[in-house]
C-alpha cells in the first residue's frame, strides 16, 4: 500500500507530517521530494533531521556521489536520510528526472535495509 500527500515548504507542517507517516505502523519507507536544495524555502532536511532517531548519511552519500556523475548541481542537493523507529525516511530532489535518477542509486539496497530494520529473521543472510 502506497500514500502521497504534497506538503507545503513548511518546517511545521514537513515534521508533522514525516512523524505521524512514521509513526502510523503503516509504512515502511517514506520517500520526499524537492526542498533539498539552497533557497530559503527549501526546509525539508531540517523537517527531516528534526524527525530522525538515527542518521543513515550513506545513502544521501550515494545518491549524491552518483548524481555528479550526471549533473555537477547535485553537490547542491543537501538530503538526509535516516530512520525513525523501524521506518526509513529519504530525501529526493524535486524535479522529477532527478527523483527518478536519485531513487536509482538506493533501490538496489532498500529491501535488505527494510529487513535489517525490522529485524527479521533471514536478514543477516543476505550479507
Ligand atoms: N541529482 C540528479 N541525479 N539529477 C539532477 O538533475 N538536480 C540537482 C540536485 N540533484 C539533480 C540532482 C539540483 S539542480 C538541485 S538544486 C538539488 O538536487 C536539490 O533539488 P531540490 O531543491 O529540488 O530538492
Amino acid at each position: 500500500m502506497s500514500h502521497t500527500a504534497i506538503v507545503p515548504d513548511d518546517l511545521d507542517a514537513l515534521r508533522q507530517t514525516l512523524s505521524t507517516w512514521a509513526d502510523s505502523g503503516e509504512m515502511d519507507i517514506i520517500l520526499t521530494t524537492g526542498g533539498t536544495g539552497f533557497a530559503p524555502r527549501d526546509v525539508t532536511p531540517e523537517a527531516t533531521s528534526l524527525v530522525l532517531d538515527r542518521q543513515a548519511p550513506g545513502l544521501a552519500e550515494a545518491m549524491r556521489q552518483e548524481s555528479r556523475k550526471v549533473t555537477p548541481y547535485a553537490m547542491l542537493s543537501r538530503a538526509v536520510t535516516g530512520m525513525r523507529g523501524k521506518v526509513l525516511i529519504i530525501n529526493l530532489p524535486g524535479s522529477p528526472k532527478a527523483a527518478v535518477e536519485n531513487l536509482q542509486v538506493v533501490l538496489p539496497v532498500l529491501a535488505h535495509a527494510v529487513e535489517l530494520l525490522k529485524e527479521e529473521p533471514d536478514a543477516e543472510k543476505h550479507h
